[in-house]
Formats: C-alpha cells, sequence, structure tokens
C-alpha cells in the first residue's frame, strides 16, 4: 500500500505558509477577534485523510508586547494555528519588500525592478537579509513544535529560504515546499541576485512541488543552468542527494460550491441578479487587484468590442470584482488609480442615463455572494498576464452546472494545462484577439457551449483541492522511504 507507507495513523502535518487561514484584529490589551478564512486551500489540508494538520504562520498584524501575543496564540490555538511574530520593520521589508516587490513580479515575468522601483533595488540586500530573517523566524517556531514523524510542508514564494533551516535543524525532518505562482524560465530566475542561494535553499526540501510540469521544468533548468547540477527524470540531484521535482496541480473543493448554490439565501440571489440583468448578457472579472491578473489590459479589450459592436452595447454588462490586496506597495497603489480612470472614462464613453457597461468594485465578496455571481454569468474574462494556477476559472467553472457559460481564459494561467480544451484561450497581451474572443463567446451556439462546459466540470470535479493535498502528502512520505532504502543499499 503505496499510501501508507513510511505513515503513521493519523501522521501530524504541519502547514506553514505566510498567511494563516485567520486574520486577527486587536480587541483590547489581550482579546482579539479572529476571523477565519474558509477557502479552498484551508478545507483541503484540513480534509486530508489520516492526516492531523495545523498551521504555522504570520499572524498578520504587528504584535510588539508578549500580553498580546500571549492572547494571540491562545486564541489561535483553537483554530489549530501557531503564530509567527515578526516585527513591524522585518515584516515590512520581508513581505511589502523582497517577496511582494521583487519575487513575486520576478516570478510573474515582470522583471527585477526598473526606474521608480529602483530606490528598492538598492536596498535589495537589506531585503534580502530581512526575508533571511524572516525565514529563520518561522523555522524557529517550526523547531519547537516539531515532533519526530510529522510531515512539515512549506508554502509558496515566501518560504524559499525555510527547507534549508529546517534541514540545518534537523536533517530527518520531512520537509516538502510547493510554489504557488509560476517558477519562470531559468533565463528570468538568473537574473535574481539570490538567484543561487534561493535554489540551493529549496533543494535541501525531500520534495518540491509545482502548479505544472512546465514550473517544474524551469525550475529544474535553472539548477542545471545555474547551479551546475544534474537534472534526473526524478528531479535534481546534487552529490548523491536527490530533491524530487514534480507537479501537484491544485485543484478546489467543488461540492462546496454545489452546496452553496442549493440553499435557499443564494438561490434568492440568483433570482435578484437575473432579474437585474435581464434582457443583458452578464460577463464577470473576479480578480485581486494585482498587476498580474491583466485588468487594465482586459478593461480595453471590453472597450475595444463595444467600439467594434455597437449592437452589443446596452446587451452586455462587464462586472469586474477588484480585491484590494498589498496595498502598501506603491506599485499597487498606483494599478488602483490606473483602473478606476480606464473604467470611469469606458462608462463616460459608452454609459447612458440609466446604464452603464462597466460596474467595478474595489472590495472582496462573501462567499454565498460570489457563488451567486458565478452563477448568472454568461462569459467569464480570466485574462491574468501570467498566474500560478487561477482558481476563479475553477470556481466559475463549478457554479455553471445550469447556464453552461463560456470561460475566456488566458494562455498564462497553470489553469490553461487543465482547462484549455473546455475554454477559449487568449493571449492577454493582445487586446484585439480578446476582444474577438468576448465576440465569440457571446454569440456562441448552445451545443458548443454545452460541450466546452463539459469538459472543464468533469475535470473541476475530479481533481479536487483535497486530491491534491493528498497526492502531496503521500509523495512525500514516499519520497523519504526511497530515500531511506537508497541509502541503506
Ligand atoms: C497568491 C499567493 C499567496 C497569497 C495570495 C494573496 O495567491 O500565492 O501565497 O497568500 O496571493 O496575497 P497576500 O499577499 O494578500 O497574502
Amino acid at each position: 500500500n503505496r499510501r501508507s507507507r513510511g505513515r503513521p495513523m493519523k501522521q501530524r502535518l504541519l502547514v506553514v505558509a505566510n498567511r494563516l487561514p485567520v486574520s486577527a484584529v486587536r480587541r483590547g490589551e489581550d482579546s482579539w477577534y479572529l476571523e477565519v478564512s474558509a477557502g479552498g486551500l484551508v478545507s483541503a489540508l484540513l480534509g486530508v485523510k489520516d492526516v492531523d494538520a495545523r498551521w504555522i504562520g504570520w499572524a498578520g498584524v504587528n504584535v510588539p508586547d508578549e500580553v498580546g501575543q500571549r492572547a494571540l496564540t491562545k486564541a489561535l490555538a483553537e483554530k489549530r494555528c501557531i503564530p509567527v511574530f515578526l516585527d513591524e520593520e522585518i515584516a515590512h521589508q520581508y513581505y511589502n519588500g523582497y517577496c511582494n516587490n521583487i519575487l513575486w513580479p520576478l516570478f510573474h515575468y515582470l522583471g527585477l525592478p526598473q526606474e521608480d522601483r529602483l530606490a528598492t533595488t538598492r536596498s535589495f540586500q537589506s531585503q534580502f537579509d530581512a526575508y533571511k530573517r524572516a525565514n529563520n523566524m518561522f523555522a524557529d517556531v517550526v523547531n519547537k513544535h516539531y515532533q519526530e514523524g510529522d510531515v512539515v510542508w512549506c508554502h509558496d514564494y515566501h518560504l524559499m529560504f525555510l527547507p534549508k533551516c529546517l534541514k540545518e535543524y534537523n536533517s530527518k525532518m520531512k520537509v516538502g515546499w510547493f510554489l504557488h505562482t509560476p517558477f519562470p524560465s531559468s533565463e528570468i530566475h538568473r537574473t535574481l541576485p539570490s538567484r543561487s542561494e534561493l535554489l540551493r535553499s529549496v533543494l535541501a526540501a525531500d520534495l518540491v512541488g509545482f502548479h505544472t510540469y512546465d514550473y517544474a521544468r524551469h525550475f529544474v533548468s535553472a539548477c542545471t543552468r545555474i547551479l551546475g547540477l544534474e537534472g534526473t527524470p526524478e528531479g535534481v540531484e546534487d552529490q548523491g542527494k536527490l530533491t524530487r521535482v514534480a507537479a501537484f496541480p491544485i485543484g478546489i473543493d467543488s461540492d462546496r460550491f454545489k452546496r452553496a448554490l442549493e440553499l435557499p439565501a443564494v438561490k434568492e440571489h440568483v433570482n435578484e441578479l437575473t432579474h437585474r440583468f435581464a434582457g443583458r448578457k452578464v460577463m464577470l472579472g473576479v480578480d485581486r487587484l494585482d498587476m498580474i491578473k491583466g485588468i487594465p489590459q482586459k478593461i480595453l479589450a471590453f472597450e475595444k468590442f463595444l467600439e467594434e459592436n455597437p449592437s452589443w452595447r446596452d446587451k452586455v454588462v462587464l462586472l469586474q470584482i477588484a480585491v484590494p490586496t498589498r496595498t502598501d506597495v506603491p506599485e499597487y497603489q498606483k494599478l488602483t488609480s490606473q483602473v478606476h480612470e480606464i473604467v470611469g472614462r469606458i462608462n463616460g464613453r459608452f454609459g447612458t442615463l440609466t446604464a452603464v457597461p462597466i460596474h467595478h468594485l474595489d472590495r472582496s465578496l462573501d462567499f454565498h455572494a460570489l457563488c451567486a455571481l458565478y452563477a448568472v454569468t454568461d462569459v467569464a474574462l480570466v485574462t491574468s498576464l501570467r498566474d500560478g494556477m487561477n482558481l476563479v476559472s475553477y470556481e466559475f467553472v463549478a457554479c455553471q452546472g445550469s447556464k453552461k457559460g463560456v470561460l475566456i481564459l488566458s494562455e498564462f494561467a497553470g489553469a490553461a494545462q487543465s482547462l484549455g480544451a473546455g475554454a477559449l484561450l487568449v493571449n492577454p497581451w493582445n487586446i484585439t484577439e480578446v476582444a474577438a474572443s468576448i465576440g465569440y463567446a457571446l454569440n456562441m451556439s448552445p451545443d458548443e457551449r454545452e460541450k466546452r462546459h463539459r469538459h472543464n466540470y468533469a475535470h473541476v470535479t475530479t481533481h479536487t483541492a483535497q486530491d491534491w493535498a493528498e497526492t502531496f502528502v503521500s509523495e512525500l512520505n514516499d519520497t523519504v522511504v526511497e530515500a531511506q532504502l537508497r541509502t541503506r543499499q
């Protein structure tokens, strides 16, 4: 039995991620209000069979005093969460600086800081130092809670230095690392001043996972070309030590969406929205307000469509939900103003006294409202310039049981590899092509819509987040057992 090899019943899983699945708001000296985010990743990880999972992550708030830290630690313990406390300066340099101004744009092919972001490059070294210090602080908390036999699963670009810190503490620890963003071509990665140090620390893990085979291949190329190591079909080898590298495409908890759509309140909301937009086709975008999501390009493509198709002008509406994110980083502030400017211009140009073509919301919607919106959508526009996977495309498909709407999907989102046959794939940089796809989607025959939807729905409902998590944890256990067997031979 592959799944249970080397794994006792109810193995403990320590999930280490920058963010806890809980946000904390201080109410008093020793009292905290916690809001649990019931996202797909949380239910996936908590739903892994025979595993007792707990979460370690940055508290997300500055808690300088011990009383506050103790109270928050206690409150989080009830949610199976363990906080890492970072002081304000380190958190700023690590999270806003190295993670979100350097690694995030680089991994999405937006390059290292130039021109006005150049000031940041000058402080590159201090940001990298803060990044390493922050990763060490995560490692200290993991070490404190680690028990023999635990599986430690590190997540994302925030924690690339963590596998090395953990293995230095205990070389027997089972350590996996998974990247939720793309891993770029080695030619992009090699521009990063700390390129080798980061690769080497990731390689300290037993298993390294990516959403797609391409990202895994880029990572292996970076290790062979930049570090001069040997790439094998299994991963990367360094002086007899193999780090397994593989693709583990994530999914969603599709049943959760199905259940939500059956709730009377959600059904009522669906009816309200249907009534509200009667006579118009609904197009939907749901994105974090991030430059990688290609929101300006998407809106410009919609403008081009309206420009070229006057007969559609009062028959279609674009609802764009843009969830504010990383609002302390100047790039994100600029993007917000840019999007507002474009939306205002287009609404001024094509709006009437009673209707506007774009409804733009700078906020998130609660889960049920989002499900209802997905359900009434005719065409979803997921046009990221780059995206690790993009689960909005999956969520839309999961909610389209009756409508069978069309998904327009960027070929640069990881999801293009799994939903490519059902979606209309586009190059989001090509506004003419996206505008033409909007026209094609709005005019698509019911037969073609049904066929395309069936393909995507089958994928989304059979490749779930829980399968993803279970496969990764089981592979990690197997990888460690196989490595032990190899060293004994
Ligand atoms: C991406 C990253 C996640 C991150 C999320 C939200 O999906 O891969 O690790 O949590 O964005 O960004 P934030 O900076 O708000 O955590």
